[in-house]
């Protein structure tokens, strides 16, 4: 871990308790990278809120949101070591853990947040989340946003062919990177936090990202459309801390486990029911094109992204289980 990254999360970590060795084994922190207002912030609020109403459970929660601890190679180091309890990680950021998460990033497997949703029931999600363990994770559940689309900087992107030689933002893994590259596009790794000022200022000409990231960092005001190609999920998992959940009794274990189930639940309807006020947000400010044909359109990227992780056993299981839901 960089050494700034470290004296800063134990100055905010510092800040969050009374002093360091009075930590009470019951105050757990949460920390992502996801920015404030983002549908994953309003559930992990939900997580502290519950938590609140459930006095027997001895548990609260303080959240760390906005990558305040750091980025996700970071806070995954944190959470190993006990430093935070509860990550909320993107999938991209476990394929670097378990190439199985790629498995999510199938372009066109799944259609919608709430086709996510079911499909985190699948014996492989179950499987993929059982898997942390050996990081030294407990996986609790997955969380989802609106799926993955384009804003462009300049004109409209409507084929393939729009988004040949353009430098494209993508959060940087293997998926994103192999899909992105069969595109044609240079894949430009820039992190969450600083996509806005990269739109701005021309580093980037476009930008892979969801929807409800696009309205929550106003990225409408540095852009010229939006392109709603919906071309793969995006999601998330939340995952305790191996030291912490061992510190926990079966009672607390149970109830954060059952809060957790609610939470992730009621994000999914949250996120389905704002993605037609968020549309609306981004169409008073930009063009934007619904493109329907992703599937035939960028067919090339979709062939190069299967033929890199067909060979992964838990990809092709979750893409069957998908199919036969
Ligand atoms: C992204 O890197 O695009 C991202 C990360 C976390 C939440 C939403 C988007």
């Amino acid at each position: 871990m960089r050494m700034k990254t470290l004296c800063m999360a134990a100055t905010l970590l510092a800040a969050a308790v009374p002093a360091w060795g009075q930590l009470q084994a019951k105050e757990l922190r949460l920390a992502t990278i996801a920015p404030n207002g983002h549908v994953w912030i309003k559930v992990a609020e939900l997580i502290k809120a519950d938590l609140d109403a459930r006095p027997d459970l001895d548990l609260q929660i303080t959240l760390f949101p906005g990558a305040q601890l750091g980025g996700e190679p970071e806070t995954m180091q944190q959470l190993e070591g006990g430093l935070i309890d509860i990550g909320m990680f993107t999938l991209a950021g476990l394929t670097t853990r378990d190439p199985s998460f790629n498995a999510w990033f199938t372009p066109y497997l799944l259609k919608d947040v709430q086709a996510a949703g079911k499909a985190r029931t699948t014996p492989a999600a179950k499987q993929m989340l059982g898997n942390l363990t050996s990081q030294g994770m407990v996986g609790l559940g997955y969380v989802f946003a609106g799926m993955r689309s384009i804003v462009a900087r300049e004109g409209v992107i409507r084929t393939a062919a729009d988004i040949k030689g353009k430098k494209v933002r993508i959060t940087p893994f293997l998926a994103a990177q192999t899909w992105w590259s069969a595109m044609g596009a240079v894949p430009t790794p820039i992190p969450l936090g600083s996509v806005y000022q990269a739109m701005q200022s021309g580093v980037v000409d476009a930008i892979d990202i969801d929807l409800d990231a696009v309205v929550n960092l106003s990225l409408q005001e540095v852009s010229s459309s939006f392109t709603a190609t919906r071309h793969m999920s995006w999601g998330g998992v939340i995952a305790a801390s191996g030291s912490t959940w061992d510190g926990l009794t079966d009672a607390q274990r149970k109830g954060l486990t059952e809060i957790v189930d609610k939470a992730v639940a009621q994000g999914i309807e949250i996120q389905a029911a704002a993605e037609s006020a968020h549309l609306a947000k981004v169409r008073s400010a930009i063009t934007v094109v619904e493109l329907e044909n992703g599937e035939e359109a960028f067919a090339d990227a979709n062939k190069a992204f299967a033929e890199k992780f067909h060979d992964i056993p838990l990809v092709s299981e979750f893409q069957s289980q998908v199919k036969s839901q």
